[in-house]
């Protein structure tokens, strides 16, 4: 069933740019409410299991090492259309094919440096942000 939230990180490049302003002003620009917020920096095994999807990737392991080698935002984020709207804010996966104005296309470096994560479905923007938010009932 379609769900009004998506879940999002900032990687560790943007925060290590000092981008995580910019872009959470984007996004609220963008008309998404923040549900959820929190500053971390996580394991490799912890990342590993958010990353389990990938695990046969031939970039798993840089994935996994870059998204553990620095302190991400997670958030959670609502608007209509969540899933589909934000992954057209952030723009393509690399960032030289981004389209102009998105956030990768502003912030991004390169593939594995690519400033933001977002879900790509309703059932894994849930599963992500159960992950990150244990206690998400409350809000
Ligand atoms: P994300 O999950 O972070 O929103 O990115 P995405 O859907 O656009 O891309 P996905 O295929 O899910 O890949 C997850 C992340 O893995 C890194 N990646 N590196 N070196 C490579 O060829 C490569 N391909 C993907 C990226 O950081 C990508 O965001
Ligand atoms: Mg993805």
């Amino acid at each position: 069933m379609a769900t009004n939230r998506t879940f999002t990180m900032i990687k560790p490049d943007a925060v290590a740019n000092n981008h995580i302003g910019p872009i959470l002003a984007k996004i609220n620009e963008a008309q998404f409410r923040i549900v959820a917020l929190k500053y971390t920096q996580l394991s490799r095994e912890t990342i590993g299991q958010f990353y389990a999807v990938h695990k046969e990737r031939s970039f798993y392991g840089e994935l996994v090492d870059y998204m553990s080698s620095g302190p991400i935002v997670a958030v959670i984020l609502e608007k209509d259309n969540a899933v589909a709207d934000f992954r057209k804010l952030i723009g393509a996966t690399d960032p030289a094919k981004a389209e102009p104005g998105t956030i990768r296309a502003l912030f991004a470096k390169s593939i594995a440096a690519n400033a933001i994560h977002g879900s790509d479905s309703d059932e894994n923007a849930k599963i992500e942000g159960n992950f990150f938010f244990s206690m998400l009932e409350r809000f």
